[in-house]
């Protein structure tokens, strides 16, 4: 592998009633981050998971070695960040629209002890970083609308990856600091090594992970996550 990537399966996508496991013969064939998806029916039209389930995925998703990325799709966002941080949250992103104070929620995220982000949904410019790049550890590029998992990939993102790769590579020549560059929405075997040539290093995928399981592999997902590591090691 010429360069260090990460993979995020979205645990939307996984089958709750055995959620552990699934975590466990995820990461163990190959993956990195696990992808929590938080809903609110109001920021954006579904409701899912919050600080509980948080918890209660904690331990075992720090015992294989992976970080919890929390993706916050909730409106306010202040009022539920210390209660992820204390779930065990190791990384809290959030909407810029989604926060009246986007200055002061990221302070608060990095203040509780996690890492801290910025998502941009496929229409949300860039430009709300200028002001506050010292408190971004990641930039997630939403190559979807969110809400669901299973939609389609929106090809006009690989353009936004550019830049915000650009502005990225600019700030870490200057300043030496790493921000990592997430990518969510619509991501498979087929396209994360294009995803990645257009400077994408951490990949969340849901549906394409957890929708095809081989039931003869020893572990299910080796299948896919093994093609998605295959190809990013041609980039
Ligand atoms: C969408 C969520 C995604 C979703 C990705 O709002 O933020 O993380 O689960 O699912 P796929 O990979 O199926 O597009
Ligand atoms: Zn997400």
């Amino acid at each position: 592998m010429s360069k260090d990537f990460r993979i995020a399966p979205s645990i939307l996508s996984a089958d709750f009633s055995k959620l552990g496991q699934e975590i466990e013969d995820v990461i163990k064939s190959g993956t990195d981050l696990v992808h929590f998806d938080v809903m609110d029916n109001h920021y954006v039209p579904n409701l899912t998971i919050g600080p509980l389930v948080c918890d209660a995925i904690r331990e075992l998703s720090h015992n294989v070695g992976a970080l919890i990325d929390v993706h916050l799709m909730v409106e306010p966002v202040d009022r539920i960040i210390p209660d992820f941080a204390k779930a065990g949250a190791d990384i809290i992103t959030f909407h810029p629209e989604a926060s009246k104070h986007i200055d002061r929620s990221l302070s608060m995220v990095r203040d509780l002890g996690c890492k801290s982000g910025l998502v941009f949904n496929p229409g949300t410019p860039l430009h709300y970083l200028e002001h506050v790049m010292d408190k971004v550890d990641m930039i997630l590029l939403m190559s979807v609308n969110p809400g669901f998992g299973g939609q389609k990939f929106i090809p006009q993102t690989l353009e936004k990856a550019k830049q915000a790769r650009a502005i990225i590579d600019a700030y870490t020549a200057r300043t030496g600091r790493e921000i990592w560059l997430e990518i969510d929405g619509g991501v498979n075997p087929d396209n994360i090594a294009e995803i990645a040539k257009a400077g994408v290093d951490t990949f969340v995928a849901g549906s394409a992970i957890f929708g095809k399981p081989s039931d003869t592999d020893a572990n299910r997902y080796d299948t896919v996550v093994g093609k998605m590591r295959a190809a990013l090691a041609t980039v």
